[in-house]
């Protein structure tokens, strides 16, 4: 296989169309961050791309028809057991929200530049093309771009946002561009408040707390390397998770591409059972599942109660990634899976709704799809697209903290009977579809682009070397303040000076006479 690949590259860079030796770094053990990170470098690799990946899980299916190399980083984080409850981190504010990204961060950066695979890697004198790492408050692990002498390129799970923005120079007013954690509505001056502080605090958090520690935890581990100041500012290209069928219009520097939906396949054959069950539904399916990291067996009982009166009154089936056995209390019209291929059962035209915990791949599919939501938001940015996708008319939204029985009834009833959700949708779905390429082209054409460039410094935008007072234009701001000052200082000086010599004058003229 590996001389295959090698005896091909060298065909395709006869050609002028070199392929590339890819090192992915997507080292956070959650399943929808390693599902998107590998997406993209499968992607890669079928595009004839020799790509290698650092993570916590291991690819089941690697491409057949392309070079694809797992160098799996087990830790006591990944250990199997360590299931957290999900549930449990709901409404956090924002100073503990970042404290607890902190820590992570902290923890995934040590554990990943200490780890005997990635030493071994780096002492084995391989060379990548280029870097590609997960943007996921883990900003020490750009090091490796660097010892690897490779251009760096960014890769976003969750679109742009206060973390990456700064990096790249990408311009993000708090006055309309919603921090995260925070429903936001741009002209509430209450709203607009609470953004600046939140966007405040997030930027005084990374630059006295976490950025400071994830440079500690560099320097540990590559004395020589340069301050993470100097790496910070050095990404190439940031690919971003987003796109503006399920994202809010904001500014995008040139060297920041939207890739949302690349993971999105052609449906496939459903299993027969599911195939039947759907096509059979009279009266329709609601599919609900709460995402692959929130198990929905962790449901507090009477939430899940509540629930279930409200599903068995329905005359739609409700088909439910469930993870265990047994249901307590399953209604009739209920169905259990505890693996169920999303996407294509999305695809299907009798789906009606879909439950959802709101994270950005099931808002991506759905509206793909085009089919209305519920969300159920528990925390991060689950919140922020339920908010969002709800405040666009695309579905109903309820907090976790707010689930009850007559909310929950009354959102889903609303969701299957009114049609301006579905047509929201459909309208959504068409700019989703209407695009000049694929976006895994576009991931492909930008990363070659890079290569081509060596790091192509040219996208850079020049506000990214500025002090923030120069870029917010503050020093220009204090001069024309200053300037305008002086002149009417010195007019009313003047006006003073003359009055004194008029009065001086007008006395003398009085004591003359
Ligand atoms: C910054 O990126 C460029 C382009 O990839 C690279 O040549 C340079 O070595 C990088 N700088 C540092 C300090 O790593």
């Amino acid at each position: 296989m590996k001389i295959l690949v090698a005896v091909l590259c060298t065909l395709i860079l006869v050609q002028g169309t070199k392929c590339a030796k890819i090192l992915g770094v997507f080292p956070i053990h959650a399943k929808s961050h390693y599902f998107l990170g590998s997406s993209l470098m499968r992607g890669l690799a079928e595009k004839g791309h020799d790509v290698t990946v650092l993570n916590t899980f291991g690819e089941k299916n690697p491409p057949k028809n392309g070079s694809y190399r797992d160098i799996i980083l087990t830790s006591e984080m990944t250990q199997d057991g360590v299931a957290y409850d999900l549930f449990q981190i709901v409404d956090q504010n924002f100073v503990i929200y970042n404290l607890f990204m902190n820590w992570m961060g902290n923890t995934v950066t040590e554990i990943t530049l200490g780890h005997p695979e990635v030493q071994k890697l780096l002492n084995s004198g391989e060379k990548f093309d280029v870097v590609i790492m997960e943007q996921f408050v883990n900003d020490g692990l750009k090091v490796l771009a660097h010892q690897f002498q490779a251009p760096l390129v960014l890769f976003s799970t969750c679109g742009s946002n206060a973390w990456i923005n700064p990096l790249v120079g990408n311009p993000a007013p708090p006055s309309y561009v919603p921090e995260q954690n925070i429903v936001f509505h741009s002209s509430n001056f209450f709203d607009r408040l609470r953004n600046s502080i939140i966007y405040t605090y997030g930027y005084i958090n990374r630059h006295l707390m976490f950025f400071p520690a994830q440079n500690k935890i560099v320097k540990k581990y590559f004395p020589d390397a340069p301050d993470l100041d100097v790496l910070l500012y050095n990404a190439s290209l940031v690919l971003l998770n987003s796109h503006l069928s399920t994202n809010m219009a904001v500014p995008r520097v040139p060297n920041m591409v939207d890739i949302g939906g690349f993971h999105l396949k052609p449906p496939k054959k459903l299993p027969q059972d599911l195939q039947k069950y759907l096509d059979e539904a009279k009266n329709g399916v609601i599919y609900f599942s709460m995402g692959s990291g929130l198990q929905s067996t962790n449901l507090p009982v009477e939430k899940r109660d509540a629930l279930l009166r409200v599903f068995s009154k329905l005359k739609q089936n409700v088909l439910w990634k469930w993870e265990s056995d047994v249901l307590p209390g399953q209604p009739a019209n209920v169905k259990l899976g505890k693996w169920l291929p999303q996407q294509d059962i999305l695809a299907h035209p009798n789906i009606k709704a879909f439950i959802t915990h709101g994270g950005l791949l099931s808002l991506i599919e759905s509206v793909y799809y085009a089919v209305p939501i519920l969300a159920i938001p528990v925390f991060g940015d689950q919140i922020w697209n339920a908010e969002e996708a709800a405040a666009n008319g695309l579905g109903r939204c309820i907090p976790y903290s707010q689930l009850d029985e007559t909310k929950f009834e009354e959102a889903l009833n609303d969701v299957l009977n009114n049609q301006r959700y579905r047509d929201n949708m459909k309208r959504r779905s068409k700019v989703m579809h209407d695009r000049r390429h694929t976006p895994l082209d576009d991931a492909d054409y930008w990363i070659r682009y890079v290569i081509r460039h060596q790091g192509a410094p040219h996208l850079k935008v020049a506000g990214l070397e500025l002090p923030w007072y120069q870029y917010l234009a503050l020093d220009v701001v204090l001069f024309i303040v200053a300037v305008i000052f002086v002149v009417f200082y010195s007019f009313y000086v003047l006006i003073k000076i003359v009055k004194k010599i008029r009065n001086a004058r007008s006395r003398s003229k009085v004591k003359r006479n």
